[in-house]
């Protein structure tokens, strides 16, 4: 694991239990501009850092969350007043399950679990322009700014402050760390990771697997797997 990445260290270990098949969840996402107060009963898989602000995104959206889910070896109790569950009969009983887990490997495991059952988690003041498309279970979880004809996959996580610019496309479970810019036409690839404040200027690609070192100002093409640091970004230090 490399230093300083979403490493919520949880592990799902549920491949032996079968998985009743859900209805999609009625209400998925949250209407642009608005705070929803909806009756769906909602759970947070994770209970660290980003569950909690995941569970403060969804309070400040009317949502209701009923608690937070972690894996058997986790703890149960509290965590911000709400309960921790950690056995299997929680895990299949959540009919509406947001996802709060800061590893994009450990999320892509955890995708075909709970993807019957996730949605759009989206803070109410964060700005989404038109023809944004944005995959089940990705969650934005602050004022993020993304401006137009944008395309975001699936359980992607977008942290507080960042912009994404006209025409940028972002893979699934890719992380924008807070307060990452993607100038116009970026196209970031699956599980990218940018770290906190890197810049990325128009038209680069970045390949899957990449990680981009917090502060770094991407300048060119990245390429797959590779991590890049520093003004303009390189692959030494
Ligand atoms: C790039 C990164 C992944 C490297 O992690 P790592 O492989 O564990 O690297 P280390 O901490 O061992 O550092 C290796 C070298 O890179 C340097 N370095 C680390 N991060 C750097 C950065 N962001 N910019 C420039 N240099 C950096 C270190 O100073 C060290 O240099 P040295 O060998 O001369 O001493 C990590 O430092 C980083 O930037 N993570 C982003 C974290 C973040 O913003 N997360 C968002 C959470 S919401």
């Amino acid at each position: 694991m490399l230093k300083g990445m979403p490493s919520d260290g949880i592990r799902f270990d549920l491949d032996s239990i079968e998985i009743p098949t859900y209805p999609a969840p009625s209400h998925r996402g949250i209407p642009r501009g608005s705070s929803v107060m909806s009756d769906r009963k909602i759970f947070i898989v994770g209970a660290g850092g980003l569950g909690r602000e995941v569970l403060a995104t969804l309070e400040a959206s009317g949502e209701d969350v009923c608690g937070f889910l972690v894996e058997g070896n986790f703890p149960a109790g509290q965590t911000a007043g709400i309960p921790v569950y950690n056995d299997s009969t929680m895990w299949l009983a959540a009919e509406t399950i947001a996802v709060a887990i800061g590893d994009a490997v450990v999320r892509r495991r955890l995708a075909p679990i709970v993807k019957d059952r996730s949605f759009v988690t989206r803070h109410p003041a964060a700005n989404i322009g038109p023809r944004v498309s944005i995959g089940m279970g990705t969650a934005i979880i602050g004022i993020a700014n993304i401006t137009c004809d944008v395309s975001i996959g699936d359980y992607v996580l977008i942290n507080p402050g960042c912009t994404v610019s006209h025409d940028c496309s972002i893979g699934s479970f890719s992380n924008l760390g807070p307060s990452v810019s993607l100038a116009g036409n970026v196209h970031v690839g699956q599980g990218v990771n940018l770290g906190t404040g890197a810049i990325v200027l128009p038209g680069c690609t970045i390949g899957d697997g990449a990680t981009i070192a917090a502060g770094a100002v991407v300048t060119k093409h990245v390429e797959p797997g590779t991590t890049v640091y520093g003004v303009p970004a390189k692959r030494s230090v």
